[in-house]
């Protein structure tokens, strides 16, 4: 199939273009590039031996995002393209619904548009807030806590609310945990801009010397250690949970939720001593006080995913660590030169 990766030159984005062209798949990839660059689908080539159709289009320019689909007769779509960090998201609440709530609305205009109705979105766990037990299973009843997950939780009703209007709507909402790691090749991986918001990123810049030491946000929790506690899933095995779901619903209609997680927990430090093993030395840390809307502990309950795709996680936590290590040892910078 000839598929559209919006948000394709980011992170997961990259990776997940890497196992659609493993799979046979033609990829075209759309990216404002806000938050990533173009490196990654040079690299991405590199590995697959396979060039990704690149346009350089923001989702909010409706006409240009036409011009795209003109261009390519386009069969479905995954769309990662979005804006992720919860903090700015609570401090320019505006930005983040406008651009990922319109950008996402101008896209299913236009899909329509041209009868392309098979769309796998980018969710995430944070959609399950604050009241749901764990492990957090797809029929509970979603809320998220802030701006950012409440973009999530506001486009999967869109999708849902299309998907019930009109059933030639094939329709994946996958419900991403912790992703981290990175291609084994260590050709492509996470390349955060500033101070990296989140936990294996911050480490791995601790690891290569461009920050002083982790702090870990909270050591009195009701968990095992006193630290959080997250499901963190390799990047690759995301990526894979792309390419199952959207094989699931090419010929099967209607509205699809699935957790990609791996289905346990592992704290804090945990994370940071396999990390520490992956490196060969201890790293500096420091216990300090808790992130302000930081929850204690969730994972998910992935067995939906496995019963209806085949699809479960493959590699473990010091394979994430490794493999994250590798990249950012071989490229400490990121894609910047
Ligand atoms: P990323 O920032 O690396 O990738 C997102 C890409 O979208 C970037 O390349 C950015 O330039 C692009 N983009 C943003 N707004 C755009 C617009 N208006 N038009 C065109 N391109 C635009 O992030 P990622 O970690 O690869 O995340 C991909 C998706 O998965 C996002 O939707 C994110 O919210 C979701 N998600 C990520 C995580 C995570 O921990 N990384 C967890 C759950 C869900
Ligand atoms: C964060 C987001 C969440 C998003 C997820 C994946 C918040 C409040 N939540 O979740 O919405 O879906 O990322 O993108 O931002 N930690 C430290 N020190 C650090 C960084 C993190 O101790 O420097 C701890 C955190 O307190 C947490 C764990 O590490 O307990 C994982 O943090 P992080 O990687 O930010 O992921 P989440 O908190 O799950």
């Amino acid at each position: 199939m000839k598929i559209l990766v919006t948000g394709g030159t980011g992170y997961i984005g990259s990776h997940t273009v890497l196992s659609l062209q493993e799979a046979g798949h033609d990829v075209v990839v759309v990216d404002n590039l806000a938050n990533s660059s173009e490196e990654s689908l040079r690299r991405v080539a590199e590995l697959s031996g396979k060039t990704a159709a690149f346009h350089q289009v923001d989702l909010l320019d409706e006409q240009a995002l036409d011009g795209v689909f003109r261009e390519h007769a386009i069969d479905a779509v995954i769309h990662f393209a979005g804006l992720k960090a919860v903090g700015e998201s609570v401090k320019e609440p505006l930005k983040y619904y406008y651009n990922n709530i319109v950008g996402t609305l101008n896209l299913i205009r236009v899909m329509d548009g041209h009868n392309v109705r098979r769309i796998v979105f980018s969710s995430s766990a944070t959609v399950y807030g604050e009241h749901n037990p764990i492990p957090y299973v797809e029929k509970m009843e979603i809320g998220a806590n802030n701006p950012y997950g409440r973009t999530k939780e506001q486009i999967e009703d869109i999708l849902s609310d299309l998907g019930s209007a009109d059933d030639r709507w094939h329709i994946a909402l996958l419900r991403y945990f912790n992703p981290v790691g990175a291609h084994p090749s260590g050709r492509i991986g996470e390349d955060p801009q500033g101070i990296p918001n989140n936990l294996v990123p911050f480490i791995a810049q601790v690891a290569v010397g461009r920050r002083e030491k982790l702090m870990v946000f909270g050591g009195d929790y009701d968990t095992p250690d006193g630290t959080c506690l997250r499901d963190y899933i390799h990047v690759t095995d995301l990526a894979d949970g792309h390419v199952a779901a959207l094989n699931h619903v090419a010929d099967k209609a209607g509205v699809f939720r699935w957790n990609l997680g791996s289905g346990t927990g592992s704290s804090v430090l945990e994370v940071l001593h396999s990390f520490e093993k992956a490196v060969g030395r201890e790293l500096p840390y420091e216990i300090t006080g808790r992130r302000a809307g930081d929850l204690p502990a969730f994972w998910a309950d992935a067995s939906a995913a496995l019963a209806d795709l085949g699809w479960s996680t493959t590699k473990t936590l010091d394979e994430m660590c490794q493999d994250h290590w590798r990249w950012q040892k071989n490229n400490p910078n990121g894609y910047t030169a």
